[in-house]
């Protein structure tokens, strides 16, 4: 049987993923640290679902709920996309929630690799995939913490996928744009090309089925994005530097 473990899987894009893999028959287990959002969200009752409540960056609490989740089914894929951002846009870091999101985004991401990758490697096969972000592609103004985490998944992704290339481990990193979930739904800058979560959900699904490494979207600001990151820094600089690209300057003069 499928299976897949969802850390982040009660809420936005890991939600809707998990319902995607439920619908498809899968085992599904996810994780998140409020009970009432998963009691919440999932109001049908799957036969095929499991819930750990945790914090991701507890290595043992995830380590323990990925090996009992794969017993006996082994694990076929893990998705993790728990992750937080903050709303208010900052020059100055809030180093305490910086250090939050380097719990969550980057070590909770490393611990559910190694949790699944310690079942993956002796099966002989499996998938992780991390949900990083655009925002990993450049170090964005006003989000420097995030933006830090984000592109050092994408980093230890890419390395991950040479690295298991030989042991039938395929890794793939997702990188959207924004997405309307309860993480963005909080912001007040403008969200240019703002895609609807169940598309997002879409989109990497099929992007997963494919193996592919890496998952942008949507296409057209990920292009633009791209184009940012080859930018000689100081170019970067200059465009990030004028009012209508710069967001976090509107709310922090
Ligand atoms: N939405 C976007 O525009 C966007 C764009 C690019 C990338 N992303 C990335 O996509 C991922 C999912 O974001 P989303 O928009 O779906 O956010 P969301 O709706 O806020 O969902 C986040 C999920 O992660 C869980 N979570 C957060 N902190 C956790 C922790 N310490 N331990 C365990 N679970 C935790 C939450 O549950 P609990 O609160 O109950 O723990 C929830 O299930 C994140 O990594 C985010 O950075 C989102």
């Amino acid at each position: 049987m499928n299976s897949v473990f969802i850390t982040g899987g009660t809420s936005g894009i890991g939600l809707e993923l998990a319902k995607k893999y439920l619908a498809q028959g899968w085992k599904v287990g996810v994780c998140g640290r409020d009970q009432s959002k998963f009691d919440e969200n999932f109001t049908r009752d799957y036969q095929n679902l499991y819930y750990y409540p945790l914090d991701v960056a507890d290595r043992e609490a995830l380590k323990k709920a990925v090996h009992e989740f794969s017993k006996p089914t082994g694990l076929s894929l893990i998705i993790a996309s728990a992750g937080i951002s903050y709303p208010q846009k900052t020059k100055i870091p809030d180093f305490e929630r910086t250090y939050k999101m380097v719990h969550v985004n980057l070590l909770g991401v490393m611990y559910a690799f190694e949790a699944a990758m310690e079942i993956m490697i002796p099966q002989g096969s499996g998938h992780l995939v991390a949900i990083s972000s655009l925002a990993g592609y450049n170090g964005f103004p006003g989000i420097s913490g995030y933006s830090a985490t984000k592109s050092a998944v994408m980093k230890f992704c890419e390395s991950l996928s040479l690295d298991l290339a030989n042991m039938q481990i395929d890794v793939t990193c997702v990188c959207p744009g924004f997405v309307d979930t309860p993480l963005t739904q909080v912001n007040h800058h403008p969200m240019p090309f703002l895609v609807k979560v169940d598309k997002a959900a879409h989109i990497i699904v099929k992007g997963i089925n494919k193996k592919k490494r890496v998952i942008n979207f949507p296409f057209i600001f990920s292009c633009l994005v791209k184009i940012l990151a080859l930018m000689p820094r100081w170019m970067f600089q200059k465009v990030m530097s004028q009012d209508s690209f710069n967001y976090s300057r509107k709310e922090h003069k």
